[in-house]
């Protein structure tokens, strides 16, 4: 078995098996990070760098997400600069996404200090509702872009692939092969995607509808409706 490692976070030394990540290094001695895109379940790619960390001898600071523990690093988890950095992020994510839908995101904004209209000139995302099948609904306006939902869709749990990205750049955006409505793609709406969503951007269709004033009689009564429509056809 490799040798452990030892390191220093926040002024504790903790000793962790080699390729523990910073992230779990940290939780290993009870301090705990913000994560956004990471989820337990799916691979890390260091996308949202909320969970940055400062660690001494680099200049630019380390998603603790991806990066490895290694032997006598120092590493800071709540400097200055990291919490500026998280500050920063959260406003230019608040400044173009709906967060409305995002609970713990928005506890973030209150911890960090964040302002929404830090950036009032940012370009929101303004994407129509896709409603397309019975089970759930994609609102891209509310996406943060975590790519959670196309990894579990992908190879971290259902090899499906019915989920990619669109655009490039600003323009980038989370969706199916040629924008075809779900029916026509290879999903099989296991829901796994919804599940793993952390800013309301895939929801139930039950769900949606019940915030939108619908009673449960009143859904029960259009899906029966619309399964005895689809068994005639
Ligand atoms: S739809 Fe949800 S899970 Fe998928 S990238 Fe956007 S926020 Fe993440
Ligand atoms: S949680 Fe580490 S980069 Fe998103």
């Amino acid at each position: 078995m490799a040798d452990e490692i030892t390191l220093n976070i926040d002024g504790q030394e903790v000793t962790v098996e080699p390729d523990t990540t910073l992230l779990d290094a940290a939780k290993q001695i009870g301090v705990d990070i913000p994560t956004i895109c990471w989820q337990v379940a799916t691979t890390s790619n260091g996308l949202c760098r909320m969970c940055v960390v400062e660690v001494e001898g680099q200049r630019a600071l380390q998603p603790s997400c991806i990066v490895k523990a290694g032997a006598g690093m120092q590493v800071q988890t709540r400097s200055e600069k990291v919490v500026r950095a998280r500050k920063t992020i959260l406003e230019m994510l608040a400044s173009s996404v709906d967060l409305s839908d995002s609970p713990e995101i928005l506890i973030m904004m209150d911890e960090y200090g964040a302002s929404p209209e830090r950036f009032p000139d940012a370009e929101r995302r303004e994407i129509e509702v896709k409603d397309d099948n019975p089970m759930f609904l994609r609102d891209y306006a509310k996406c943060v872009l975590c790519w959670r939902c196309v990894q579990v869709c992908a190879e971290d749990a259902q090899y499906t692939f019915a989920l990619s990205f669109n655009g490039r750049g600003y323009q980038t955006e989370i969706g199916t092969f040629f924008d075809s409505p779900m029916p026509a793609t290879s999903c099989v709406f296991c829901g796994q995607c919804v599940g793993v969503c952390p800013s309301g951007a895939l929801k139930p269709k039950r769900e949606f509808l019940l915030e939108g004033g619908m009673s449960s009689e009143e859904i029960t009564v259009m899906s029966s409706g619309r399964k005895r429509r689809k068994n005639k056809d």
